[in-house]
């Protein structure tokens, strides 16, 4: 499976924080946004990671990533014009997808929880698509998905005024090669953009949708506002504090899948200065 973080947009709902920075390379505590969503694509074992970026953030992201050999992964950069919507990713990655099943996840979402490894890892051999609900107290800000009484998806509407339930879609999906076609046929929503959740939506008419619910044990967070980046700070900085280890440190899950040697992990601290960052890595 390769995997899509999608990095571009332009952050209004941040200004003036992304006036001159694009919101992934904000920090969220002590590291750059976009290592957490490509963490999840890490321990999801998936190594082959397109980043899409606005055409003026593209040699940033590039200065911080790199090709991605330096954690055993490889990493390539597409740009996106204009930002047209989530369902373009498929488009843009067409010829970087090829034959494979593909995962997407929003370089602006944070995921942290017991068993996330366990349960992304299953759905690298996803039939159809495969999507998940938490439950917010604002739904009306997201992709809102409904269950009958079996649990099965029923709906998905994106930010409708009226909320059917209190499940949010979060930003990370799972698709077979079908998404890269279904996606040419989307027609742009009244906001202009081409929609993930019409794209769900063609999944869930055909069966081939799946809606796993996270459990209480998942933490997940959407950055987009600055109340939201703050509490996901907050977040980042009271766990890595209280359990003495990092999340989200690309270096420790590249070693610990078994893709970097540990001199390579040596070599790495070189790169983070005197930092916390680099303190943790000389402590693995
Ligand atoms: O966070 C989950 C939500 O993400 C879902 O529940 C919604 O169904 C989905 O539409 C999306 O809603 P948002 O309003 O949060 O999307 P936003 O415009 O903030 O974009 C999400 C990320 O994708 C953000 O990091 C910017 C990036 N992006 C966005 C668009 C529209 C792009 O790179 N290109 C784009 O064209």
């Amino acid at each position: 499976m390769k995997g899509i973080v999608l990095a571009g947009g332009a952050g209004t709902r941040l200004y003036p924080l992304t006036i001159a920075v694009s919101k992934q390379l904000l920090p969220v505590y002590d590291k750059p946004m976009i290592y957490y969503p490509i963490s999840v694509l890490m321990l999801a074992g998936i190594r082959e990671i397109l980043i899409i970026t606005t055409p003026e953030d593209q040699d940033s992201f590039k200065k911080l990533l790199g090709d991605g050999s330096h954690l055993g992964c490889s990493f390539q950069y597409t740009i996106q014009e204009h930002p047209n919507g989530l369902a373009e990713a498929f488009i843009l990655g067409e010829n970087f997808i090829g034959t494979d099943k593909v995962a997407l996840i929003l370089g602006d979402n944070i995921f942290y929880g017991n068993g996330l490894s366990t349960m992304l890892q299953k759905l690298t051999s996803v039939d159809g698509g495969a999507i998940f609900a938490y439950p917010v107290r604002d739904p009306e800000r997201f992709g809102v998905v409904t269950f009958d009484k079996d649990k099965i998806a029923t709906s998905i509407e994106e930010k409708p005024e009226k909320p059917k339930s209190n499940y949010a879609v979060p930003g990370l999906y799972f698709y077979d090669n079908d998404v890269i076609e279904i996606a040419k046929t989307i027609q742009p929503s009244s906001r202009g953009e081409k929609e993930i959740t019409t794209l769900n939506q063609v999944y869930l008419n055909k069966g081939k949708l799946s809606v796993g619910v996270m459990s209480r044990g998942m933490s997940w967070f959407d950055t987009g506002t600055v109340d939201s980046l703050d509490d996901a700070t907050e977040f980042i900085r009271v766990l890595q504090r209280n359990q003495s280890t990092m999340i989200s440190c690309l270096e420790e899950i590249a070693y610990k899948m078994g893709w970097i040697t540990y001199d390579m992990l040596k070599k790495s601290v070189k790169r983070y200065g005197k930092g916390n960052y680099a303190q943790y890595i000389m402590t693995l």
